[in-house]
């Protein structure tokens, strides 16, 4: 087909559209079939480069050539120049295939909106209610992180244990401190404690979730070493200083029959980060 020099553009045009819609496509394929970094790469380039290169050469093409110069006048607008302006327009060269390329920029927008959609697929599956909730039922026995069972004996006045529910040793979300205090411990003391001064916490940092390490018996103080946020186990592990602004959430506990320390209940709230900071519905 013998194509005006013209008019090549415009064919141009539609070459880059239609390019531009095929690299679209082809990037949704590769997501969708398990994707590849660097080939998604090139491909959005493509896309996107094939849409700039349509619009410049459509843009450039249909726009009057040659320059237009006009003399700085009064700031009134009469009808000569009026005319002249629409007749400046009216020099355009008019679009050849309007619909062709019409179509093609169309499909072109199309295809790369499809291929944008696919991607929220990789924000991973809807946690529902996971987060609101830890591995820690109603009976859970406490072990160590060896999965040895803890005894209300196996801690001295003073002491710290890391713990978790049986058969969850590895449930992060879980990990709890188990300390025992004296039994003199100072008013109001935590409410949840057993008649042994047995009582726990959630290790994780209620500011960003590091793991509260260090329990400073003398003080009945919790540090987390991160940023510093302190908790005051006697006033039940609310914070009193660093950027930690909620308290450490207490897992209900007590001792059964046979001497082991059990949860009484999952923890009555979130663990973690403020963020959490609300109730449960
Ligand atoms: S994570 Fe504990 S103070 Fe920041």
């Amino acid at each position: 087909m013998n194509v005006p020099k013209d008019h090549a553009g415009d064919r141009w045009a539609g070459i880059a559209f239609v390019v531009s819609a095929l690299a679209s496509l082809v990037l949704t394929i590769v997501y969708v079939f398990g994707g590849q970094p660097q080939l998604e790469g090139a491909l959005l380039g493509v896309a996107l480069g094939g849409l700039a290169v349509g619009v410049a050469l459509v843009a450039k093409h249909m726009l009057p050539e040659g320059g237009e110069v006009q003399e700085r006048g009064p700031l009134f607008v009469d009808e000569e120049d009026r005319r002249e302006v629409l007749s400046a327009f009216g020099r355009g060269r008019p679009v050849a295939r309007r619909r062709f390329l019409a179509r093609a920029f169309g499909g072109a927008i199309a295809a790369l909106g499809l291929a944008t959609v696919f991607p929220i697929r990789s924000l991973g599956e809807r946690p529902g209610r996971l987060l609101f909730h830890t591995m820690w039922r109603t009976g859970s026995r406490m072990v160590t992180e060896n999965g040895d069972l803890v005894r209300a004996t196996d801690l001295t006045v003073g002491g710290v244990l890391t713990v978790f529910p049986q058969g969850h040793e590895r449930a992060a979300d879980s990990q709890t401190l188990l300390l025992r205090l004296p039994l003199d411990v100072q008013a109001p003391g935590p409410p949840d404690v057993t008649d042994d001064g047995l009582c726990a916490f959630s290790k994780i940092c209620t500011h960003a979730g590091c793991p509260v390490g260090l329990y400073q018996a003398s003080t009945q103080e919790l540090f987390c070493p991160c940023h510093q946020s302190i908790f005051d186990v006697r006033a039940g592990a609310e914070p009193t200083a660093g950027p930690a602004t909620r308290p450490l959430p207490q897992l209900p506990l007590e001792v059964d029959a046979e001497g082991y320390v059990v949860a009484k209940d999952d923890y009555p709230e979130p663990v973690g980060p403020g963020f959490w900071n609300r109730g449960r519905d």
